[in-house]
């Protein structure tokens, strides 16, 4: 890292300053302001003094006191005419006004009473709150107001790490007490360019089966948090090389080629969220059991395992779509059962260029095609409803797609033809293939 981001602190609060909105930095005033007339110092902590030294743009304003924040929070929410909100488990507090939130948390020590169980938090000092966090760059502080104002808290050196581009944890025991700190680890090594520190690399070795004591909300938090990176193949292809993926589940992995479908999604024109599309790439690498016990070990939300199980399912009928004679209507028939995402990922990966095509076709166009006769049309051309009239209405959608019918008038006669038996209807249940 080059000298000039070591920064003087005496520089970071005019920084903080320019790097905030002004309504959230007028806020942030208010807030301070009050604290002083208590005789009290606030604290920016965490990431926030990070990416203050780091000059990245959006600073997050977490702001740590000693001792109970709720009725300052209450002042500065009647002065600001906006709202707080207290999170009692957590000893936070939340003011918020139509643009601007500020987090306040009175500073705690935490004990893990086992590895990967919720902390036990009591009130501490602002020193004991730097020592419980995860690596030296999250565990400085920075003086807002009173007395202190403008001193840095840099118990563990979190600059020279800054300026060195190391990722360290602050203790031995780190990776045990909290293990979704190893997906973090990897995270802010490929967010910041930055490498993990040797020993710390070590630990998180040793450490990966404390994975195991992770429940799956956390490791899914933490998993999401990294594919919504810039570059999550880089944070996947090191979770790969260092056996974080296996550690979650033993059948979860990634590969170059995958990375580089990962980088093809962040072109223009996706039709699935990124996530789902993440997690439905990683789904084409497992089989339909695996996919399935990796999604209840994420526990992810409907959609996502929807979009991780689906691409594991639809990655057989890949081979089936490099057949040069699938009609469109049966791809359309095949694929239309499948999320999204899955098909998404499906076409992003295929490497045969007749499934290419057709799984892009299928995304681009033929998705979106429409009969130009309703139901309602139908009946009055004297098709029943009820079955029969689906049948017609397949029969109308897969002549639009092959080509076989291109007006209003073509389906007429279409219909006109099953009515008067001269048109075979399609057997309910899927094109042959
Ligand atoms: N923290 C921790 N251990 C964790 C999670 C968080 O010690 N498992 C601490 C770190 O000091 C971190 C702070 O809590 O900086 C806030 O957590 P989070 O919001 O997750 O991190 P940020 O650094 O604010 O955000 P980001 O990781 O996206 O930059």
């Amino acid at each position: 890292m080059a000298e000039e981001t070591l920064t003087k602190p005496a520089n970071l609060l005019p920084r903080l300053r320019r790097g905030l909105a002004d309504s959230v930095g007028e806020a942030l005033e208010v807030v301070l302001r009050l604290a002083e007339e208590e005789g009290r110092t606030l604290y920016l902590v965490g990431g926030g003094v990070r990416d203050v030294v780091l000059r990245r743009g959006h600073v997050d304003i977490d702001l740590v006191g000693e001792g109970p924040m709720a009725s300052l929070a209450e002042k500065a929410a009647l002065v600001l005419g906006g709202r707080w909100v207290e999170h009692r488990a957590f000893g936070t507090v939340t003011v918020e006004g139509q643009d601007f939130r500020l987090d306040l948390a009175m500073a705690r020590a935490e004990k893990y009473a086992r590895p990967g169980a919720l902390p036990k938090v009591r009130p501490a000092s602002i020193d004991e709150d730097l020592d419980r966090r995860d690596f030296t760059i999250n565990a400085m502080a920075l003086a807002l107001c009173g007395r202190e104002r403008g001193r840095l808290l840099d118990r563990f050196d979190g600059m020279g790490d800054i300026a060195g581009g190391r990722v360290r944890v602050l203790h031995d025991r780190s990776f045990i007490d909290d293990a979704t700190r190893i997906l973090r680890a990897v995270r802010y090594e490929t967010r910041f360019g930055f490498g993990i520190e040797e020993k710390t690399l070590a630990l998180l070795k040793r450490d990966l089966a404390y994975l195991d004591t992770i429940s799956g909300a956390r490791v899914r938090h933490e998993f999401l948090r990294l594919l919504a990176e810039d570059e999550p193949e880089q944070s996947l292809l090191r979770c790969q090389e260092l056996g974080v993926l296996a550690a979650i589940h033993g059948a979860l992995r990634f590969d170059d080629e995958l990375a580089a479908a990962f980088r093809r999604t962040r072109r223009a024109g996706r039709a699935a969220p990124q996530p789902e599309v993440h997690l439905a790439l990683l789904g084409t690498r497992l089989s339909p059991a695996d996919a399935e016990a990796v999604a209840l070990r994420l526990a992810l939300s409907k959609r996502q395992r929807q979009a991780l199980e689906g691409a594991a399912a639809l990655a057989e009928l890949v081979s089936w779509l490099s057949r040069a004679d699938a009609r469109p209507s049966q791809v359309v028939e095949r694929l239309e059962s499948y999320p999204l995402a899955a098909v998404e990922a499906c076409g992003l990966l295929a490497q045969q260029s007749t499934a290419k095509r057709m799984l892009r076709r299928y995304l681009g166009k033929w998705r979106y095609v429409k009969t130009s006769l309703d139901g309602r049309a139908l009946a009055r051309l004297g098709v029943a409803r009820g079955p029969a009239m689906k049948d017609v209405l397949r029969l109308l959608k897969a002549a639009r797609l092959d080509g076989q019918a291109s007006s209003r008038e073509e389906e007429m006669k279409l219909v006109r033809g099953v009515l008067e038996g001269t048109v075979e209807l399609p057997r309910t249940g899927g094109g042959e293939g």
